[in-house]
């Protein structure tokens, strides 16, 4: 169907299954196990409702931001995803432009199918990136992407920490993963099998071993803001701002990795209450910034974060299943639809910027009562 049939994020995931490969398909779209916690990443945002305010002069409504400090159109960044040539031959070059058109922060994959240098290359002046990191068992290869990354310009630095092993994704192992030329896609060294799928083919390197005592090694090594992506507790969130880290994202990597974690926005519930009683702060912070991902699919879904204390979120897969479906003008679209549905709905919900989406605009009295949804 053509673009302009496209009405919101979902659509781009029915189009994508009708035409993409298989094989990417499958590595895309799968999560972990019975796929219980990818469900319910979008699930939970149901669980929460608007307590809209009236009569305070929508006229204008500017829905940009700050994300560490850089400023994007909107509370939303282009979370990493590996593989992007599995969908479209541009692969994550089709991210990069449209985040440049659209003022909005690009969080490069470690494993991404281009070379960082193409993707850094691609960027508009001014256009800020980020580089999401796998840490390798040998520490000097890390170190190398690390500094690399610092030299060309990238302003923060995720650290994934929740997958010291690979979750089992059953679709994706039921493919056997023969991509053109899988070294460009293992730059990062590592063993290639090739009988279990995409993931299980490209992760070998990865160390199980990190740990907290790792922090004051990466610290030594770059002066960019360290995030954790990844944490699931707030004992760990409050260890990373302890640590004087720079923030977390608030992830399960998008359902794949454990199943039966909990969402990310409910997580984020528990954060929030947590660091206000244990350390007196509260959220939007600058100092520690909570980042959330994991079946956004709406801006409603985006200002529902906002409201409890995210500074933004992450999106994934329906980034991915527009330019596998379009092309860079699908990913394009995706932002325009977010664009439309941020004007619309701080419009409808009563706040003028997006320093006016407050707790009390929502009710998330529900957030930890669990239903799992029926497939
Ligand atoms: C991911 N994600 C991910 N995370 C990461 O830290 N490194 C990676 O290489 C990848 N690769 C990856 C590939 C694919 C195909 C997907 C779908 C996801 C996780 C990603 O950053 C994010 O946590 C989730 O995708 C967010 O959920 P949604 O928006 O996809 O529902």
């Amino acid at each position: 169907p053509p673009l302009d049939e496209i009405l919101n994020l979902h659509d781009f995931e029915a189009i994508a299954k009708l035409v993409m490969p298989e094989k990417a398909w499958a590595y895309y779209s799968s999560a972990a196990d019975d796929e219980i916690t990818h469900r319910e990443n979008h699930a939970a945002y149901h669980r929460i409702w608007f307590r809209p305010r009236i009569l305070r002069d929508m006229t204008h409504v500017d829905w940009s931001t700050r994300i560490l400090g850089h400023r994007s159109s909107m509370p939303v960044y282009i979370t990493a995803t590996a593989l992007g040539k599995l969908g479209h031959p541009d692969g994550e070059l089709n991210l990069t432009r449209a985040a440049a058109k659209h003022g909005v922060i690009q969080m490069i994959p470690t494993l991404a199918s281009c070379s960082l240098d193409d993707l850094m290359d691609a960027a508009q002046p001014g256009q800020v990136q980020f580089l999401q990191l796998y840490v390798n068992k040998d520490r000097q290869v890390t170190r190398r992407i690390v500094q690399h990354a610092e030299k060309r310009g990238i302003k923060a630095l995720f650290i994934t920490v929740d997958a010291p092993q690979l979750g089992r994704r059953e679709k994706d192992m039921r493919m056997k993963f023969d991509a053109e030329d899988p070294d460009e896609v293992t730059k990062s060294g590592g063993e290639v099998d090739r009988s279990q799928g995409a993931a299980k083919a490209i992760t070998g390197f990865i160390d199980p071993g990190l740990s907290w005592k790792d922090i004051p090694w990466f610290k030594s090594i770059t002066k960019m803001p360290l995030i954790l992506k990844g944490v699931q507790c707030w004992e760990d969130a409050l260890e990373a701002y302890d640590q004087n880290l720079a923030g977390v994202v608030l992830s399960n990597h998008g359902g794949r990795q454990l199943d039966f974690a909990r969402s990310g926005i409910e997580v984020l519930v528990e954060v929030v209450e947590k660091f206000k009683e244990k350390r007196g702060i509260t959220f939007p912070n600058p100092r520690f910034q909570l980042f959330v991902d994991g079946g956004v699919r709406r801006a409603t879904d985006v200002l529902k974060a906002v409201a409890l204390g995210a500074t933004s979120v992450g999106i994934g897969r329906p980034f991915l299943y527009a330019f596998s479906a379009y092309g860079t003008e699908g990913v394009d679209k995706a932002l325009q639809i977010l664009h439309d549905e941020f004007e619309m709905n701080l419009r409808l919900i009563g706040a003028q910027t997006i320093a006016d989406v407050v707790p009390s605009m929502v009710d998330a009295t529900n957030i930890h009562s669990h239903v799992v949804a029926v497939p």
